[in-house]
């Protein structure tokens, strides 16, 4: 193998406990509940499923915000689990995250600059004129210009914000980058001006990529592979020319089916998603997709379909066995 792994998360879960009222015993919600991955250095990994699947949940556990349940997280090899508290200090630095809503993740009475400059403040003993250089040379990356280090983050418009927030993520010279929606709350163009400097950022700094997002178009050019969720789990995972030419699995074909394309070849076959999604608190027996699936048949609603290879993509679905995909 050439790639290089970066991060690599084995069967990680993170079960919840919650109250479901007084003189009731406590239910558990599986968020996320065995999902196994790795993800190469420079590289971008898409994570795609609708809201509740565990996108975020994932993200945490990722950036260390919050410990798995169960299963390995391992970063440039070293396992993250058993780590002194001055080595996950360290690994922190390496691994940014960026929120959906950059005005709420920026202090509304910070300037850009000291926003910027704070993690320089807390890790580093750089003066105050080199985290100044710093800032500035950051801000020059994302496309922000040298005047608006003394503005505040409410005088910029929300993809402005956005690039604050990737600026941010990038003082710590970061191995990895989580994005948790970056885009969802842009418009179309902006959109598209921000998965362009993502894309440029990443060409120039080598970056790897946890792009997260409930919408699969978004990510079609980003991404290097896609991962796609359902109830805390993956439904199929594969390269991001493969998924989207030829996608297999239900779920995967109902999302594509549903998002417009232009290009009339890439158009699918219309698969449709029967009724809503099923609470985590109290997930179906079986495959987890099958209530909402229009091939579910007598054994998807009893056995759990494993994680198997299927032409160059991992996908779990009783259908492989059955011919039926
Ligand atoms: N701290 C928590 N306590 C209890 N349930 C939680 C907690 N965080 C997330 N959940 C539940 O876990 C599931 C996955 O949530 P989340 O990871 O936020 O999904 P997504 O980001 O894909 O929308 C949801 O059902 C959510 O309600
Ligand atoms: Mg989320």
């Amino acid at each position: 193998m050439s790639e290089q792994v970066l991060l690599e998360a084995r069967d990680l879960k993170r079960h919840y406990e919650v109250s479901l009222g007084a003189f009731k015993p406590k239910g558990t919600v599986k968020a996320l509940d065995g999902v196994s991955f790795s993800v190469a250095r420079g590289k971008t990994l898409a994570v795609v499923g609708e809201s509740g699947c565990g996108k975020s949940t994932l993200a945490k556990l990722l950036t260390l915000i919050e410990q798995p349940t169960d299963g390995e997280l391992l970063l440039d090899g070293q396992p993250v689990q058993g780590a002194t508290k001055a080595d996950i200090a360290k690994l922190r630095q390496k691994i940014q995250i960026i929120f959906q809503n950059p005005y709420g993740s920026l202090n509304p009475r910070q300037k850009v600059g000291a926003i910027l400059e704070e993690p320089l403040v807390i890790n580093t003993t750089l003066s105050k004129s080199e985290r100044r250089e710093k800032a500035l040379a950051i801000m020059r990356k994302v496309g922000l210009k040298e005047e608006h280090y003394n503005r505040y983050p409410h005088m910029f418009s929300g993809g402005q914000r956005q690039r604050i927030a990737i600026a941010r993520g990038l003082m710590m010279n970061p191995s990895l980058v989580v994005a948790d929606e970056p885009v969802s709350a842009l418009d179309v163009s902006v959109q598209a001006q921000v998965l362009n400097l993502m894309m440029d950022l990443q060409e120039e700094l080598g970056l790897s990529y946890i792009f997260i997002s409930h919408d699969l178009s978004v990510v079609e050019h980003i991404a290097d592979e896609v991962m796609v969720m359902y109830l805390g789990r993956i439904v199929e995972k594969g390269s991001s020319e493969t998924l989207f030419a030829d996608p297999r699995h239900p779920y995967t074909r109902a999302l594509l089916s549903s998002t417009p394309r232009l290009d009339p070849s890439k158009r699918i076959e219309k698969v449709k998603l029967i009724g809503e999604l099923p609470s985590p608190l109290n997930p179906p027996s079986g495959c987890p997709f099958h209530g909402r699936c229009q091939f579910a048949n007598d054994r998807c609603t009893t056995e759990v379909p494993p994680l198997q290879t299927l032409e160059g993509r991992l996908i779990a679905c009783h259908g492989v066995e059955e011919g039926r995909l």
